[in-house]
């Protein structure tokens, strides 16, 4: 099979580490991969968002299989062309992406599927929003409507600060995201990730993965696209993920395909969890970055036929199996992120983290300049390690991480603490 990989951050250096272990594979394009990814395939120079060129590119070489990693070529209808072009692609058509492209679509979608998630208003003036918040209680959730790279969220026991939140989105803080804002009842609990893949009808659950989305150690900071993650999740019971299959995942499969718009693709449910009660927080189109790089290291059985039959709507009767060690990520990034920060800097040690037994280092933001690794993006490395338990595979994340010589970036310390300590 002929497979072309969208995308080039540490989710698309794992799912290519992933197919590239497939029997099935024959060969895999990379548009654009990155300087880990590479080793699996043969990179091409277009970018992820270049919807016509990629689809003229998958076009020339017949690729059979087109997967999609990243969110924004999806909102962009790569998914509408390339099946166009009568190719099977594993990602969701533009009107399906929505679900992650527009949180107000995805609240309408909740709420007609009967899916259990935060009370909300929507709004594009300041004044009205205002006067809703002031209804709220604290702490207050502000999100832009569209996509802002996870960083479009504000939460915060200040008013002012959830007003000047309000005026800053309003204001274009993320550009057309922010014209529209979604004001949120605040929910109690622990967040997991859950995955399934579907091809609109029939549904392949995956597992669950947790990740840190705050910038600092004991969840402080920023919020930020995450920091480190971990699978299994303690809290994503078997009741757990009984419910979430019941309640969130079928209905909400289900009202996409009664709209007239099936999903097809991986769908990753945001959960806040509290008393076994799992309450969805977002849904995204797309395998979370980092969560699915624990995934990738735990799914045991071959990737490629699972996204195949997603894409041809075969999916019935598809299994996956899981290794039953634990996975861990620690994520190194550049200082100052998610604010500003400098790229650029030699990064070293990086084989030396890999030679450890259960790791694999996967590449996030880096690029080669004159011969050596540099950093170049805000999220640089996503360290990762297996082990018996969680606790073990963050020991080796850790003791692989300590191996990485970089001067510019900084890692949080507790990655898996509410696994480990819980
Ligand atoms: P989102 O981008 O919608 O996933 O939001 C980013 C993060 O903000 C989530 O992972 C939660 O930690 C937090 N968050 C978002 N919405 C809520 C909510 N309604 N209640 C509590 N926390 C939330
Ligand atoms: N890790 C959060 C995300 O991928 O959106």
């Amino acid at each position: 099979m002929k497979v072309l990989l969208i995308g080039g951050g540490g989710r698309e250096h794992a799912l290519g580490w992933k197919i590239a272990q497939s029997p099935k594979l024959s060969k895999l394009y990379l548009a654009p991969g990155n300087p880990g990814l590479n080793q699996f395939g043969s990179p091409v120079d277009l970018s992820d968002t270049d919807i016509d060129g990629i689809t003229k590119f998958a076009v020339e070489k017949s690729i059979d299989l087109v997967v999609v990693g990243p969110e924004a070529p999806l909102a962009l209808g790569l998914g509408d062309k390339i099946r166009a072009a009568g190719i099977a692609c594993f990602g969701p058509d533009k009107a399906a992406a929505e679900l992650e492209s527009s949180k107000s679509f995805m609240k309408d979608v909740c709420g007609a599927a009967g899916a259990p998630t935060a009370d909300y208003g929507k709004f594009t003036e300041a004044g009205a929003a205002k006067a809703f918040l002031a209804r709220q209680t604290p702490p207050y959730v502000i999100k832009a409507d569209g996509l802002a790279a996870g960083k479009g969220v504000v939460v915060t026991e200040d008013k002012q600060e959830a007003e000047a939140a309000i005026d800053e989105m309003l204001a274009g803080r993320f550009g057309a995201a922010g014209a529209t804002i979604v004001i949120e009842e605040f929910m109690h609990g622990e967040e997991a990730s859950f995955f399934v893949v579907t091809d609109g009808v029939s549904i392949a659950p995956l597992i669950a993965a947790q990740d840190h989305k705050r910038a600092f150690d004991g969840d402080e900071g920023p919020n930020t696209g995450g920091m480190g993650a971990y699978s299994p999740t303690p809290v994503f019971t078997d009741t757990v993920r009984r419910r979430t299959m019941n309640e969130i995942v079928s209905p909400i499969v289900n009202e996409m395909r009664s709209r007239g718009t099936p999903y097809q693709g991986v769908l990753y449910f945001g959960l806040m969890i509290e008393n076994e009660a799992p309450r969805l927080v977002e849904i995204n189109a797309r395998f979370g970055d980092p969560e699915c790089q624990v995934i990738m290291r735990r799914m045991e059985s071959d990737i490629l036929p699972l996204l195949f039959a997603a894409a041809t709507n075969t999916l019935s009767g598809q299994k996956t199996s899981w290794r039953d060690d634990a996975a861990a990520l620690v994520v190194y990034a550049a200082n100052g992120y998610p604010e500003k920060y400098e790229k650029g800097s030699a990064i070293a040690g990086v084989d030396a983290a890999n030679a450890i037994d259960g790791v694999e280092v996967f590449h996030a933001g880096t690029r080669i300049e004159n011969g050596a690794l540099v950093s170049a993006g805000g999220r640089v490395l996503n360290v990762t390690a297996t082990g018996a338990s969680i606790k073990d595979a963050v020991a080796r994340a850790y003791e692989a991480i300590n191996e990485i010589d970089w001067s510019d970036g900084f890692y949080r310390k507790d990655i898996g603490w509410r696994a480990i300590n819980g």
